[in-house]
């Protein structure tokens, strides 16, 4: 019996729900190194999927589950293989999809601190520590977001804001220099994608060549920025990158930071995949330089492994980020009232319907505690590393970049780019693992990528001794 709505779920349906779930979670933990990383789709069960009209009457829990096991899970790429090493993805910690389902049941509106108190609280301690790990200092904070890519594009926005602070009635369509923004050529596409949508055009982006390490040319990005002086333009923001996605190198933040602090633009750094790696003592010193940026982008959702999604916006000032968010409004139920604890959120950011992802974080920080998240990060790196030393020490391969973080990417020498593309192919058909295309200044590689909490010195010598004879046969 329904007591209250036909939408709710009875006593023993939530027990059943319950115990159907717990035995998913379990069978998929058990079957994980067993599976195909990328499934191999079954053209009949997709298009019945797409074509089967929702029932008018509801098929219940049970069917429900079934569906999930049967028809779901063979469907979907097993991102928790200790071999899936194609992406900048972590699998998620084991208390991630409790954390999930405890924010679903309570479905807090992350928007104005009253309606959501302990869950504002939260969001805020995730933020600060964050700031914390990289010495942003009084004043700063930060904000959850749906990914690196968005935190960027918010990050972007409060520069303009910054520079232009009658854009928000004007736009950019006033006659007016156009704004010029410096990133590298190794940055994520995200950069480029959030100059596009915020309007200030592909055109003003400028791709700053890099060093033979990959890293972004300071003396270049100094060239640039007087050139676009000396034609008019206005630079207004640099986003250098901690960690980028192809071959993990750390752009020469302190200097790019005096550069910066010189010509008054806007820093932010892009540590979607490397920030966090700060957690480990190896790499402390080198990612110590973000404390210079007026902004970070950083991604709880890789080397927190929370579950998807969770991304993060630090910045030096929040009042910026209110600057370019907080919106006053007439609507008697959105009353903020100022507390020096407490923060509305829906004022530093585009969203204001808000759920609650900081609570994965911050259940996966206090459950693991932080020790487990710095032994995470050093593995992925000794792991890393021991695979870039694998490769270097053998003939038949040809390792294409320094290993500064978890990128290793190589090429059989005297093969072909298609024979490339065919060997990843052949080690995710045999089940190695999964490893990912690359393309490393035009040349076509292969790429692993280790972000993984799962992955052992077994399976990167397996994939190792694999590469190794696929190479000389
Ligand atoms: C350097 C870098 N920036 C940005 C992103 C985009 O992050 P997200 O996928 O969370 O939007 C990635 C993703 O791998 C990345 O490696």
């Amino acid at each position: 019996m329904h007591a209250t709505s036909p939408l709710v779920l009875d006593a023993a349906e939530r027990t059943r729900a319950a115990t159907l779930l717990s035995q998913f979670t379990d069978r998929y933990e058990n079957s994980l190194t067993h599976r195909p990383i990328v499934p191999d789709p079954d053209r009949g069960t997709l298009t019945k999927l797409l074509a089967e009209p929702f029932p008018e009457k509801g098929l219940g829990v049970e069917t429900f589950f079934a569906d999930v096991v049967d028809r779901i899970v063979p469907h979907t790429t097993a991102i928790a293989h200790p071999r899936f090493l194609a992406y900048v993805q972590g699998p998620p910690n084991g208390i991630g999809p409790y954390a999930e389902a405890v924010a679903a049941v309570l479905n807090q509106n992350c928007n104005l601190w009253q309606i959501s108190p302990a869950a504002n609280v939260i969001e805020r301690t995730v933020a600060d520590w964050l700031c914390g790990l990289f010495g942003l200092g009084p004043g700063s904070g930060g904000i959850l977001t749906s990914g690196g890519s968005g935190a960027t594009k918010d990050a972007i926005s409060a520069a303009i804001a910054d520079r232009r602070p009658d854009f928000r009635d004007l736009g950019l369509q006033q006659n007016r220099p156009p704004l010029v923004l410096y990133t590298s050529k190794e940055a994520h596409r995200s950069v480029a994608k959030a100059a596009a949508v915020l309007g200030i055009g592909l055109r003003h982006v400028r791709h700053i060549p890099t060093d033979a390490a990959f890293r972004m040319r300071v003396d270049l990005l100094a060239r640039a920025i007087a050139e676009d002086r000396e034609s008019g333009n206005e630079p207004f923001c640099v986003v250098a990158t901690a960690g980028t996605v192809t071959t993990g190198s750390i752009d020469p933040i302190g200097p790019i930071a005096d550069l910066c602090t010189r010509e008054e633009l806007w820093l932010h750094v892009d540590g979607a995949y490397g920030a966090l790696f700060v957690l480990a003592e190896s790499m402390r010193d080198d990612l110590l330089p973000l404390s210079r940026a007026d902004s970070i982008t950083v991604d709880p959702h890789k080397m927190l492994f929370a579950p998807l999604e969770a991304g993060a916006l630090l910045v030096k000032d929040m009042t910026k980020l209110r600057a370019a968010f907080a919106f006053s409004s007439s609507s008697t139920y959105l009353t903020a009232i100022d507390d020096d604890q407490l923060l509305d959120y829906m004022d530093h950011g585009p969203q204001l319907s808000r759920g609650f992802k900081a609570l994965k974080v911050w259940a996966a920080l206090r459950t693991f505690g932080v020790d487990a998240f710095r032994s995470a990060a050093e593995n992925c790196l000794t792991l890393a590393g021991r695979l870039g030393a694998r490769v270097s020490a053998d003939p038949t391969l040809e390792l294409m970049n320094p290993v500064n973080l978890t990128a290793v990417c190589l090429r059989v020498p005297g093969r072909s780019d298609e024979a490339h593309v065919e060997l990843v192919t052949r080690l995710h058909d045999e089940g190695t693992a999964l490893l990912g295309p690359a393309r490393v200044r035009g040349r076509v590689g292969i790429r692993a990528c280790v972000t993984n909490h799962r992955t052992t010195a077994d399976d990167i010598d397996l994939v190792a001794d694999r590469l190794t004879t696929l190479a000389k046969g």
